[in-house]
């Protein structure tokens, strides 16, 4: 497993790491047993970066975490990043929404808090905003917050997860330089945010990390034009059955340009991601041991031949399919 710096901090993260939402709920029906067994595949494999949310599952992908980590008494070397959830719920975040109405300092604490007790721990690696709105900027609560809790030893790192395919909305805050890392969405469809802010994260070294480079499981090429979804599970909103039907031609396309490749779609989207020079890690959603085992092998230090790389570069597909999840009831 190769490693790279995150950010200006002094710590080495896995390239790929775990992103852990699907082990919390929200994907169809759980399996805490399997969940365990891929995070501690995960940690053999040399993964040393989790993702989670407090908001994941109301805790239980911090708890399984916390569970495994502390099995595996590996508490200093996994870089543990987890996230306070928005005070009124609200994804992605609303430009009028006041930050000490979303993110009020006694709320950054509680979660935080929350947060270290389902981890078994007394301080998280990276503390992120959920959400982001720029206007923020303006409002500093939320900053003096994180800043007291990074002075007390309970959050070594704090970043924020911007809003779905919403590059340039982390634009001034990456410029301020308040903030250690942002979290983002990267892959073979969504290349927006290779165009301005990943070389203002490395010009101001800000770690990245890439989230959903599989496209919610598209980009894998397991999905059918006709499949559908476990009631349970979230994508049946993300992947309407014409978003599906598009998505599957979209994702035929890039498996013609790979004919010849020795490579599976899933791990050109994850060597897609780890070619561009600013990212710090990549996490994709891996609830079986095998998935874990095949995406851990793309870190090997081989990359992309040139000319494939342009080839995926004209696959971009700018839209987003997230729910409006308060309508949705999710
Ligand atoms: N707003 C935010 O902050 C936010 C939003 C979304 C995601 N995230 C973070 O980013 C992480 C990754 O995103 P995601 O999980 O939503 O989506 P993703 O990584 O794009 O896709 C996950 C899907 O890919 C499948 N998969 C993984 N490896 C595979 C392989 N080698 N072959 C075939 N299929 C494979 C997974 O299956 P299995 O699960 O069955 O293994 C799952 O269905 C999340 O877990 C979370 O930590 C953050």
């Amino acid at each position: 497993m190769n490693h790279r710096p995150f950010g200006k901090t002094n710590r080495s993260i896995s390239e790929i790491g775990y992103g852990s939402w699907a082990i919390g709920g929200m994907w169809g029906p759980l399996d805490d047993a399997q969940a365990k067994q891929s995070l501690h595949q995960a940690i053999e494999c040399g993964v040393n970066f989790i993702d989670t949310a407090a908001v994941y599952g109301d805790g239980h992908s911090e708890q399984l975490i916390g569970k495994v980590v502390q099995e595996r008494r590996k508490r200093e070397q996994i870089f543990i990043a987890t996230k306070v959830m928005p005070k009124n719920y609200q994804w992605p975040a609303r430009e009028k929404d006041p930050a000490n109405e979303v993110f009020p300092r006694a709320w950054i604490r509680e979660m935080t808090e929350r947060s270290l007790k389902n981890l078994r721990s007394d301080y998280v690696d990276l503390q992120q905003l959920h959400v982001w709105t720029p206007r923020w900027l303006q409002e500093t609560e939320w900053l003096e917050e994180l800043r007291q809790l990074k002075e007390e030893g309970k959050v070594r790192a704090f970043g924020v997860s911007v809003n779905d395919h919403d590059a340039d909305s982390a634009m001034s805050l990456v410029a301020s330089g308040l903030i250690d890392s942002i979290q983002i969405i990267y892959n073979i469809f969504e290349q927006r945010p290779a165009e301005r802010l990943f070389p203002l994260c490395q010009e101001k070294q800000v770690a990245v990390i890439v989230r959903v480079p599989f496209d919610e499981g598209g980009l894998t090429g397991v999905l059918t034009p006709t499949m559908t979804f476990h009631k349970k599970d979230w994508r049946r909103f993300y992947f309407k059955p014409a978003h599906l039907r598009e998505t599957c031609e979209r994702v035929e396309i890039v498996k013609k340009i790979l004919e010849g490749e020795s490579m599976t779609l899933p791990e050109v989207a994850l060597r897609f991601c780890l070619a561009h020079p600013a990212v710090s890690t990549v996490i994709p959603g891996m609830r079986t041991p095998a998935h874990v085992t095949s995406n851990c092998a793309v870190s090997d230090g081989r990359s992309l031949s040139e000319g494939l790389l342009k080839s995926l570069q004209a696959q971009a597909w700018p839209r987003n399919f997230y729910p409006n999840w308060d309508k949705e009831g999710l």
